[in-house]
């Protein structure tokens, strides 16, 4: 069977990540986050008091940041590593969402970050979700997803995920965050989120998880020439 890369891609909270985490499971395939990357660095920007606006602090950053990601045992799942400390819970706090899509758009931090998922998918056999995945990281990629849900259905699944963690969070918030990254990550210079040419469309809106792994699964397995 042969080897293949699937990327997807879509709107914020609209499901990427676990479609992707299912589908690497079923395939023996390696799952990739590449929205914690640029969540990481954000994280280490705002600890180390980076000012983003300048070229060269954000150059002089990002050659302290080392980025890996290792598999848990209990949560089995990969997580992220942040120079060696795993990051993956703290990165999902709204501090670093509210400024996540801003650091995205500097073409530094985007070279940084591509650079290193390309070196991923080079032995192929793996899923990686993102905003840019099948257009800009791997254009070539066999199978590519474009995922969408209507606007009031992610914010409730974000939401509902946001509020077990910190019980002080409202919906209001998160859905201001979710408007404003879809504003941000579909309108920036480099490498808007936008669905590749030759992407399949996946709306979930009304889609079990069951439904949207079989659909995906079934095309993946085409894909894959099995
Ligand atoms: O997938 P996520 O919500 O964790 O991603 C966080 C942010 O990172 C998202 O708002 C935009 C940015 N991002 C990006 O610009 N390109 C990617 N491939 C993945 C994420």
């Amino acid at each position: 069977m042969k080897k293949i890369i699937i990327t997807i891609d879509g709107w914020s909270s609209c499901g990427k990540s676990t479609l992707a985490k299912q589908l690497a499971k079923k395939l023996g395939y390696v799952y990739i986050d590449s929205g914690a990357m640029y969540r990481a660095i954000t994280l280490f920007f705002l600890r180390n008091h980076i000012n983003w606006s300048d070229k060269l602090a954000v150059t002089a950053a990002l050659k302290s940041i080392v980025i890996d990601f290792e598999y848990n045992e209990n949560s089995r799942q990969s997580e992220i590593l942040l120079n060696d400390e795993n990051v993956e819970y703290l990165i999902r706090d709204l501090v670093v969402a509210e400024k996540v899509s801003e650091v995205a758009t500097i073409k530094e931090v985007r070279d940084f970050a591509v650079a290193q998922q390309q070196k991923m998918g080079e032995k192929k056999g793996i899923v990686m979700d993102g905003r840019d995945i099948g257009t800009t990281v791997f254009p070539n990629a066999e199978f590519k997803i474009f995922m969408t849900a209507d606007i009031t259905t992610r914010v409730e699944r974000r939401f509902k995920e946001m509020v077990e963690k910190n019980p002080n969070v409202t919906f209001e918030e998160v859905k201001k965050n979710l408007e404003m990254r879809d504003y941000i990550d579909s309108n920036r210079e480099i490498s808007p989120l936008k669905k590749a040419e030759d992407a399949i469309e996946l709306d979930n809106t009304s889609l079990t998880m069951e439904q949207q792994l079989a659909f995906a699964l079934k095309l993946a397995k085409e894909k894959m020439g099995q």
